[in-house]
């Protein structure tokens, strides 16, 4: 059970980590948010129950929804984990990318009980099935199957949880 002044505190921390639209997010109880934690834009972020956010995390999608990020129940994120939703346009090379509005879009799915190590990345349309490890500083561009353990710039599985 955890004291009503560490419960402000934690609630504090998500005001700040949201810009103040908490009410916008869409999360479950007993959710831990530390300190210098990002989320954005929170009303395409849905979060499951007791979940650990760690210390500059950040759960970050494309303004139009199309790739919206979505969490299970007791994942834990370690410190400056990234979920990234979306791309920019890069075809078209004979203009600026910044005039080219969106590209590769596609949903961000995280299971339950999934421990993402410290600074690994989750890019758009990633599936991250339930009971997997992402190991620290992992890239992981394409889905993974349950209870992978996975690892490395593009992630690979390494091995399988027993
Ligand atoms: C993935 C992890 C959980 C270890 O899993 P493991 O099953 O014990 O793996 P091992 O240490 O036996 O390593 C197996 C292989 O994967 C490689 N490997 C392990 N972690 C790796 C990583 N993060 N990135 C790239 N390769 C990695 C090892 O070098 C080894 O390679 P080899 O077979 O060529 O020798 C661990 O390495 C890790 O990254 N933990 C995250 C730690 C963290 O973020 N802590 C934050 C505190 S919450």
């Amino acid at each position: 059970m955890i004291s009503s002044s560490k419960r402000l505190l934690n609630f504090i921390r998500l005001l700040i980590a949201t810009k103040g639209r908490v009410r916008a997010l869409n999360f479950g109880s007993e959710l831990i948010c530390a300190f210098g934690v990002k989320i954005y834009p929170s009303k395409y972020i849905t979060l499951g129950k007791r979940v650990f956010l760690g210390r500059g995390v950040v759960l970050s999608t494309s303004q139009s929804g199309l790739s919206p990020i979505k969490i299970g129940n007791d994942v834990m994120f370690a410190q400056d984990v990234m979920l990234i939703g979306g791309n920019h346009a890069i075809q078209a090379s004979d203009k600026p990318m910044n005039e080219l509005g969106e590209g590769k879009q596609g949903s961000i799915v995280i299971g339950n009980n999934v421990w993402l190590g410290a600074r690994s990345i989750v890019l758009t349309g990633v599936t991250i099935e339930d009971g997997v490890v992402v190991g620290a500083g992992s890239v992981v561009t394409k889905s993974l199957p349950a209870n992978s353990i996975a690892a490395g710039n593009p992630a690979k599985v390494i091995s399988l949880r027993k």
